[in-house]
C-alpha cells in the first residue's frame, strides 16, 4: 500500500514496433486502472538486452515507448512512468532472488524454450534468468497488481513461487502480486496465423498492426486478414481468424462478441474486416497524434524521466533494504 491505494506494476520491452496487441492486451488496461491504484509504469530496457540490439536504436525505442505511455493517457504526475535502467534496485534484487530461483522451475518457462529456439546462436543466461529480473521489478514496489497480456501469466506465477519461497524462509517481505488479464484483449492473434500471437518481432509485418501504423495500412491489413470458408459470423474456436477479429472489435469497442455477433448477422467478412479496420483507425488516431505533439517537448519527457526515477528509486530502495537486512547483509554505517 502507498497512501492508502494498492500498488500495480507493469513494463514492456522496448524491441521492435509496438503492435496493437501490447496496446489492447496491455497498455489500455493501465489506463483504465490507473486511477485506483498507486502505479509503476517501467521501460524495461534491462530485459531488452537479452537478445542482441543495436545500442542507439534501443535508447531511441526507449524514449519512444516512455512517450507512447504517456501518450497513452498516463499522467506522469500521477504514475511512475521510467526506465529500469535507472533504478538500480531492479538488478540488486534480482541477483538475490536468483539465489532463491531453481534452475528447473527456469527452464519450464515457455519464453525461453521459444526464445532459445529463435535465438540460438545466442542462449545467454540472461535469456534463462529473465523471469527472475521481472520477478524483481514486480517484487521491489509490493505491486499487489500486474496488468498483462496471457503469454506472461506464466511469469507472474513464477513470481508468486520466488515471492513464497521468500516470505516463508524470512517472515513475510514480499506482497503476492496478483496478475490483471482483460476480458477481450488478452491474446491477439497474428493476423496472418491466428493461430498465433501478434508479436513485435513477426517477420511478416501483415500479421502486426503497429501502433504507428497509418490509417491506410491499418484498413489494407485487415482486409487482408486470414479468415476461413465458413462464411459465418460466429463467436468460437474453429473459426479463429474470425474470434480474432471479433476480439480486436470488442477490445477497441467495449462491444461483449455476442452485440458483434448480432450485428454482423447476416453480413460478410468483407464488412467485418472493414469495421475492424475503422475501429483499430479510431483508436489509435488519438494515441498517435498525441505522440507526435509529445516528441517536440523535449524538456517535459526530460523532466519525466528524471523526477519519476527518482520517486521509483525511493520505493525500491525501501524493499531493496528490508531484503538484504532479511538475507543477512551487514547493516551501512551512516
Ligand atoms: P512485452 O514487451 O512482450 O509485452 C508487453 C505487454 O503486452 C502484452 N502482449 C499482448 N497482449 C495481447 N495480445 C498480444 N498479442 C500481446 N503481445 C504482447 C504482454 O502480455 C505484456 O503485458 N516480460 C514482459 C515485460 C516485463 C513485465 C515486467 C511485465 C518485464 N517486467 C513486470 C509486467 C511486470 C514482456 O516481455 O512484455
Amino acid at each position: 500500500m502507498i497512501d492508502g491505494k494498492k500498488v500495480l506494476f507493469s513494463g514492456m520491452q522496448a524491441t521492435g514496433n509496438l503492435t496493437l496487441g501490447n496496446y489492447l492486451g496491455a497498455l489500455k488496461n493501465w489506463v483504465t486502472l490507473s486511477e485506483e491504484y498507486e502505479c509503476f509504469y517501467c521501460v524495461v530496457d534491462e530485459h531488452s538486452i537479452t537478445v542482441r540490439q543495436d545500442p542507439a536504436i534501443l535508447r531511441k525505442r526507449a524514449r519512444a515507448l516512455l512517450t507512447l505511455y504517456i501518450a497513452a493517457g498516463l499522467n506522469p504526475e500521477k504514475n511512475c512512468i521510467y526506465y529500469q535502467s535507472h533504478v538500480s534496485g531492479h538488478a540488486e534484487l534480482a541477483w538475490i532472488l536468483n539465489c532463491y530461483t531453481y534452475m528447473g522451475e527456469l527452464s519450464r518457462m515457455t519464453q525461453f524454450k521459444d526464445k532459445s529456439a529463435k535465438h540460438a546462436d545466442n542462449i545467454n543466461a540472461g535469456l534463462f534468468t529473465y523471469p527472475v529480473l521481472m520477478a524483481a521489478d514486480i517484487l521491489l514496489y509490493q505491486a499487489d497488481v500486474v496488468p498483462v497480456g496471457i503469454d506472461q501469466k506464466q511469469h507472474l506465477e513464477i513470481t508468486r513461487d520466488i515471492a513464497q519461497r521468500f516470505n516463508s524462509i524470512y517472515g513475510e517481505t514480499f506482497t503476492i502480486p496478483e496478475a490483471y488479464i482483460g476480458k477481450t484483449g488478452a491474446k491477439i492473434m497474428s493476423l496472418q496465423n491466428p493461430e498465433k500471437k501478434m508479436s513485435k518481432s513477426d517477420e511478416n509485418p501483415n500479421g502486426s498492426i503497429y501502433l504507428m501504423d497509418d490509417p491506410d495500412t491499418i484498413i489494407r491489413k485487415c482486409k487482408r486478414a486470414v479468415t476461413d470458408s465458413e462464411a459465418q459470423i460466429l463467436y468460437r474456436d474453429e473459426q479463429p481468424g474470425v474470434k480474432n477479429l471479433i476480439n480486436i472489435y470488442c477490445a477497441c469497442t467495449g462491444e461483449t462478441p455476442e452485440q458483434v455477433v448480432a450485428e454482423f448477422d447476416g453480413k460478410g467478412y468483407g464488412d467485418l474486416k472493414a469495421a475492424v479496420g475503422e475501429a483499430i483507425v479510431s483508436q489509435l488516431r488519438p494515441l498517435q497524434e498525441e505522440v507526435a505533439r509529445l516528441e517536440k517537448d523535449k524538456a517535459y519527457i526530460d523532466s519525466v524521466i528524471k523526477n519519476n526515477a527518482e520517486k521509483a528509486a525511493y520505493f525500491a530502495n525501501k524493499t531493496l533494504r528490508k531484503v538484504q537486512k532479511r538475507v543477512g547483509f551487514p547493516e551501512r554505517i551512516r
